[in-house]
């Protein structure tokens, strides 16, 4: 899976992909994640990426021009690559056997989109391609949701200063949904119930910090449920199936 993130911020993205899981899946070559810097693809000293909105108003929108062209490119650079038909510099080489057409995705992040959720994940698992376009919160010429976008997405109800963490989050959720980018090990694992490890029981130091009373900070035993401790698998399976949540058991991860 290739992800391309179009943004105006493209250091956010540094340490996310650095570290942890989708460095050793871009190391296996599982996934490749490439990070645009929008202000490649504007023609003027400034590098405008954004401009007064018509009809007038606070704040400034994303310009409709610099995105479609590094979306367009984008594109064609990655069509080249999967057939095979191009070396390091772009030039056109050999031509293989009739490579599959490969499927791209072009993904906008707004909050006016629609809800992410995992069934979503797991159809943008099926691509070759997602274009993760990460607007700022005041807007984006609403010709790329209609015409450059294939669909919008929101990650929730709240208010976020761009898309670049939206981009991050399905990032991380469709990475997981292909194969072999989790070990075996990792995803026989699935962790929908409670959990505990060592040790047996920890001793807070004072304060109940959930109730806010003074007078209950006296010392605490918090204790790892003992049938958890017992070795009767029957039992354990049982008492798992009881902390689980519902929602979570009925998704296929
Ligand atoms: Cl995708 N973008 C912004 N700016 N805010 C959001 C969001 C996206 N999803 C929830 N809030």
């Amino acid at each position: 899976m290739k992800f391309d993130i179009i943004t105006i911020f493209p250091k956010i993205f540094d340490g996310f992909i650095s570290e942890s899981l989708l460095a050793r899946g871009q190391k296996k070559k599982i996934i490749k994640i490439d990070v645009h810097n929008l202000r490649k693809w504007t023609t003027d000293r400034h590098q405008t990426v954004d401009d007064k909105p018509y009809g007038g108003g606070v704040g400034m929108v994303m310009k409709v021009e610099p995105i479609y062209k590094a979306v367009k490119t984008i594109m064609k650079s990655f069509r080249l690559k999967a057939s095979g038909r191009s070396d390091s510099e772009g030039h056109q080489t050999r031509m293989r056997s009739r490579p599959k057409a490969s499927k791209t995705r072009i993904i906008l992040f707004s909050p006016r989109g629609k809800k992410f959720d995992q069934k979503t994940v797991r159809r943008l698992a099926k691509y070759d391609q997602l274009i993760l376009i990460c607007g700022r919160y005041e807007g984006v010429d609403e010709r790329v949701a209609k015409y450059v976008a294939d669909e919008v997405i929101s990650i929730g109800d709240y208010v976020l200063n761009g898309g670049e963490v939206a981009a991050m989050a399905v990032i991380e959720a469709v990475s997981r949904m292909i194969p072999d980018f989790i070990s075996k090990q990792e995803s026989a694992h699935k962790s929908d119930h409670a959990q505990y490890t060592r040790p047996e029981e920890f001793k807070s130091q004072t304060t109940n910090h959930k109730s806010q009373k003074i007078n209950e900070s006296k010392k605490q035993i918090w204790r790892v449920p003992k049938v958890l401790l017992s070795g009767d698998h029957k039992k354990i399976e049982e008492w798992r199936r009881r902390n689980t949540d519902d929602r979570i058991r009925m998704r296929k991860y």
